[in-house]
């Protein structure tokens, strides 16, 4: 996925200034490095990408893999691998504990491999107290960068190669987006594209602003090569990605909404399938609805995130929507497109939230009565506003109403699944069932899956199947035979 190539790089000059062609360059240096330990070791040096949370990370990870493989090392199907990276997520305390976890373990394998590097990077390693921690403790990790230099991967490791010290790169913020380099895609049918980097809401929980920056939009050709190129590549279907993709472009040179993006998007032949997250509920534009209800292509479903039905609470959250307004674009959503599928993201315990408080939540729960949703307890961030407040909510009162915010959740997204029953649907096959080799694994617009009678030939392709029946969060099928 580059048009740069290796072979005519020169590597006993210096490395270029200019981006990407530096990372080139050393992707170069660091391709004969890894051919030179192989011939020794007489074995192929192996990789493995370990990736937490969200989607932007997934994708990240696939730009990572995309490197590791350019300069030679192969993927392993174990952490007992040459080089081990984590690519960290810090938007609940549980993510960083995991991380903490699993090092403890990855020490063990090095102490066994000597040729092992480990690296960690993503939102994580933007938190000074992590890295400290990491100096401190942690000292057999090779390499640790951030979230706003991940495209200089290639110099990075590179340099961690020649190094017998812990490298550490760190930046705090940036302007740059750096485009055209190497990534590998985990599905050959489907693609996560960036439209936009950072977040600017500070929404009062949250830690994403501060790890990844201010909010950057690509530029849209940037975004349109990209995707015409994943077409030509045999996608069918992108997601595009973005912290609040509703206010994508307002940052541009020369400004453009969201909705008129996914109309270029739209034009874009070979895509069949377009959905996006996530929207932030203050910024949807009735322009996008008005696109969404027009479109062929956009997939009838939107992850609009609640956070909390509390008004009140909304307010302190920094979200800048109240309950009703909420429920009102909701309702306006609706009548422009009747059937679709409506998920969220709820955060329970924030602090001060009083039983009121929470049942509001519960009250937008059974008015919108989402395909489903996530359900959090509050995480306190260090540097966030809401760390800082006081009143936090005690620990069992949090999990009494997260036990029974969840009951509700899930009684009603396995009523509301199951009204399709009897439809026929388009279906993207993924893969061959892991259960059972007869059936093929699919998903609808709506993103759930469907089972059905097919085989390894029809992963990729979009199939109309009749859905037979509805197992909870699944469906059971029947491919109708097409007409010609
Ligand atoms: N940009 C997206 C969300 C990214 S984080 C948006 O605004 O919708 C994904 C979800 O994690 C959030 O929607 C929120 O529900 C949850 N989350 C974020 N910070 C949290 C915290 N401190 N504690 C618990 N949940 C949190
Ligand atoms: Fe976090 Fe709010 Fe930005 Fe989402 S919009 S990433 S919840 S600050
Ligand atoms: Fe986590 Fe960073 Fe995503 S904190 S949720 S990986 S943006």
């Amino acid at each position: 996925m580059s048009n740069i190539s290796m072979d005519t790089i020169d590597i006993t000059g210096e490395a270029p200034l200019e981006e990407p062609q530096r990372q080139y360059y050393y992707m170069a240096a660091a391709k004969k490095k890894i051919g030179e330990a192989s011939k020794k070791l007489g074995r192929p040096l192996t990789f493995c990408v370990n990736t937490f949370g969200c989607q932007m990370n997934a994708r990240d990870s696939e730009k990572l893999v995309g490197v590791l493989e350019e300069i030679g090392y192969e993927q392993a199907d174990s952490e007992q691998a040459d080089f081990v990276i984590y690519n960290t997520c810090t938007v609940r305390e549980n993510a960083n504990q995991r991380v903490y976890g699993r090092l403890g373990y990855l020490h063990s394998l090095k102490k066994k491999n000597p040729h092992m590097m480990i690296a960690l990077c993503g939102c994580m390693m933007q938190e000074p107290h992590v890295v400290e921690k990491l100096k401190k403790s942690y000292s057999f990790v090779d390499l640790i960068f951030g979230t706003h230099n991940i495209y200089k991967f290639p110099e990075l490791i590179a340099t961690a190669l020649d190094s017998n010290r812990m490298v550490i790169d760190i930046w705090k913020d940036t302007d740059q987006i750096v485009e055209d380099l190497p990534s590998e895609r985990k599905y050959p049918f489907k693609s996560g594209v960036n439209i936009m980097f950072g977040c600017n809401n500070f929404c009062s929980y949250c830690i994403v602003p501060y790890v990844r920056g201010r909010e950057r939009s690509r530029n849209p050709r940037d975004i349109i090569r990209e995707i015409e190129a994943l077409a030509a590549d045999g996608v069918a279907e992108i997601m595009l990605l973005g912290q609040n993709v509703n206010s994508y472009g307002k940052t541009l040179e020369t400004p453009m909404t969201f909705a008129a993006l996914l109309r270029e998007i739209e034009k874009v032949e070979g895509i069949q399938r377009i959905r996006f997250m996530t929207s932030h509920p203050k910024d949807l534009s009735d322009e996008l609805i008005q696109v969404m209800k027009e479109s062929k292509k956009i997939c009838p479903h939107l992850h609009l995130p609640l956070q909390s039905g509390s008004s009140r609470i909304l307010e302190k959250m920094n979200r800048h929507y109240t309950k009703e307004r909420y429920l009102q674009l909701v309702d306006k959503i609706r009548a422009a497109v009747p059937d679709i599928s409506l998920t969220t993201d709820i955060i329970v315990g924030f602090p001060q939230e009083t039983e009121e408080d929470f049942l509001e939540t519960l009250d937008v729960i059974r008015r919108v009565r989402y395909d489903s949703a996530f359900t959090f307890i509050y995480s306190k961030r260090t540097g966030t506003p809401a760390a800082a407040m006081e009143d936090q909510v005690p620990e069992e009162v949090v999990k009494e109403r997260f036990d029974r915010l969840l009951k509700e959740v899930q009684e009603i997204s396995r009523e509301t699944s199951s009204r399709l029953t009897g439809t026929v649907q388009e279906v993207l096959v993924e893969e061959v069932n892991e259960h059972d080799n007869s059936l093929v694994t699919g998903r609808m617009g709506n993103n759930l899956l469907v089972h059905f009678p097919g085989d390894a030939s029809m992963i990729g392709k979009l199939c109309r199947v009749s859905l037979d029946e509805c197992k909870g969060f699944y469906y059971m099928g029947t491919a109708i035979k097409d007409e010609g």
